[in-house]
């Protein structure tokens, strides 16, 4: 199948000779775990620049609250882990980065443990919890809640320690710069047992940014490495930050990379819903310390649905949540911890409990609104086991990539761990095969001009896209899915882009809403080719998992 709008393979034309030029040996795009743990993996002799959108203390691992999941004690070992990843993973986890995932995890944990994560302790051992579809306790969390933010404070400090990094926040992603050029084509679907990135000629040179105060900038690099993360913007709730927009996902697309299993999109079952309260994330560990859910009357429900209760694997909890919403007319259910002592609920969910108080809710007393919301994409820029792409001198890790870890649902807790196992892996693979400052002095020289889609205009023409775009993939492409509510979406996103594209404006805002109708028809084409509900995933019109047909990847790609 293949159609719909044409994707460029650049936005804009630009003179790069003209603009700002700077020369780094690898450039990481992104600063969340996947982007900062391969930038602390090169060798300190290369220099090496990381750019965040935003701010550096930002993006989805900053706001990573239950943990990372890594087999510790002796009666859990890489095989359950494996085990658990699969059955999670709803048939479609591949098993060869799955046990990569799982047998280099500890390792590297214990690696952000020397970097001094403060992870918490209990007895003077690490203190481990557990979340949904794990069968041991292996999640391990730093300052209570708020493991991310522990993380990322941790390593950016390491990353700033170190002589050969560079960090530059307010760096945003225009394209990515190839040679040769390439084109641009349409969304072309295809199906794959297994996710192996479409071999490309093209070579990624570097990238053409725009600063903070709305300059071009160009970076050369003899590889560059995408961690640039979620995309929960592409809802209307979502558990992510204002920058979790898919950024990158377009950027690779038109470079010439493979998108692969767009259409899983995990909804996580318990955001406060408290409005006009934001869709803040209520950490699957409350459940794991015993927490339960009740619906509009009281009544437990979780257990008659699944043997976990409410530990199941996430695409049931959240999908059973919707059912029981639906059967008791409301538009959330009830987290009650009521098991929990209030001194164990503020000394584990410091920031749950703050946030909710602000908000004038105490947790320690009442029970949780809580309803399904945006969370993880599970697919991304298609990588083979070493954050290839097939673009050659392209990596990509983290959220931002689909190594196949997580298949169909991903087991909580395993996008840290992701971050930091195929983080390592992508920056070795490229710092192995990279091409010499020298190729790149000589490629660089024959790309000084880029021809794209619009010239550089201002059209001072701010169209509210954004909100149309989420409210469009919310109605029409959420957690329950149908052929015609797909195609109408496709009609939707598509007349978006026509009208925004009709007032081209070279600025984030204009760059942001580009590559997030990219992401979100790339997503919806997806979601309308997979005839089945696995993970999730749920067509209303193909309610059946069907291993037969469907047991494999959609890959997007372009046409050309
Ligand atoms: C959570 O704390 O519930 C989120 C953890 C995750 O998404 O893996």
């Amino acid at each position: 199948m293949k159609g719909g709008p044409t994707i460029p393979r650049y936005l804009f034309s630009l003179e790069l000779a003209q603009l700002p030029q700077y020369t780094f040996d690898y450039l990481v795009i992104g600063a969340g775990i996947a982007g900062l743990f391969s930038a602390l993996s090169f060798s300190p002799s290369q220099k090496v620049l990381v750019v965040s959108k935003q701010k550096l203390e930002d993006g989805n691992t900053y706001h990573a609250q239950g943990g990372i999941a890594a087999v510790l004690d002796e009666d859990d070992s890489a095989d359950l882990h494996f085990a658990d990843t699969l059955e999670a993973g709803a048939g479609l986890c591949e098993p060869e980065p799955v046990r990569a995932l799982v047998e280099e995890g500890p390792e590297l944990v214990k690696e952000l443990l020397a970097y001094g994560v403060p992870f918490d302790k209990e007895d003077g051992s690490i203190a481990l919890t557990k979340e949904g579809a794990h069968s041991r306790r292996r999640i391990w969390h730093a300052n209570g809640d708020a493991t991310g933010r522990a993380i990322l404070k941790t390593l950016l400090q390491r990353a700033q320690e170190r002589s050969n990094l560079t960090l530059w926040p307010g760096m945003f992603l225009v394209d990515l710069i190839t040679h040769p050029q390439g084109e641009g084509g349409k969304l072309k679907i295809s199906f794959s047992r297994g996710i192996t990135p479409q071999p490309s000629s093209r070579r990624c040179l570097g990238g053409v940014f725009l600063n903070a105060e709305g300059e071009l900038a160009v970076v050369w690099a003899r590889a560059v490495i995408l961690a640039t993360g979620g995309a929960g913007q592409l809802y209307e709730y979502t558990t992510n930050p204002e920058s979790a927009t898919g950024t990158g996902l377009a950027a690779a697309l038109r470079a010439g990379a493979s998108l692969a299993d767009l259409e899983f999109f995990q909804f996580h079952p318990t955001a406060l819903y408290l409005p006009p309260a934001p869709r803040f994330l209520i950490s699957e560990a409350v459940r794991g310390e015993g927490a339960v859910l009740r619906n509009l009357h009281g009544e437990r429900f979780m257990a008659k649905y699944h043997e976990l209760a409410e530990l199941a694997p996430r695409d049931v909890v959240s999908k059973v949540i919707m059912r029981e919403m639906k059967a008791t007319g409301t538009s959330c259910v009830y987290l009650d911890l009521s098991a929990l002592s209030a001194e164990l609920i503020k000394e584990r969910f410091p920031t749950i409990y703050h946030r909710c108080l602000r908000w004038g809710l105490d947790i320690t007393v009442e029970m949780i609104p809580v309803a399904p919301a945006a969370h993880y994409l599970m697919g991304g820029v298609a990588t083979d086991l070493h954050g290839r792409t097939g673009v050659g001198g392209l990596y990509a890790a983290g959220e931002a990539a689909c190594t196949g870890v997580h298949g169909a649902n991903r087991l909580a807790s395993n996008s840290l761990l992701e971050g930091i196992v195929f983080g390592r892996r992508a920056a070795l693979s490229a710092q192995r095969e990279s091409i010499t400052s020298e190729e790149l002095a000589e490629l660089r020289g024959s790309c000084q001009e880029i021809q794209g889609a619009h010239n550089i205009t201002t059209t001072g023409l701010q169209l509210e896209i954004k909100k149309q775009l989420q409210k469009t993939m919310t109605c029409y492409v959420g957690m329950e899915r149908e052929a015609s509510l797909l195609a109408k979406a496709s009609e939707i996103l598509s007349s978006l882009l026509a009208e925004k594209r009709a007032h081209p404006s070279i600025t984030h805002r204009w760059v942001e809403d580009e590559d997030m109708l990219t992401a979100a028809m790339a997503l919806t084409s997806a979601a309308a080719h997979r005839r089945e509900s696995r993970g999730a995933h749920e067509r209303l019109d193909f309610p059946e998992r069907d291993d037969v047909k469907w047991q494999g990847h959609i890959i997007i790609s372009l046409d050309r």
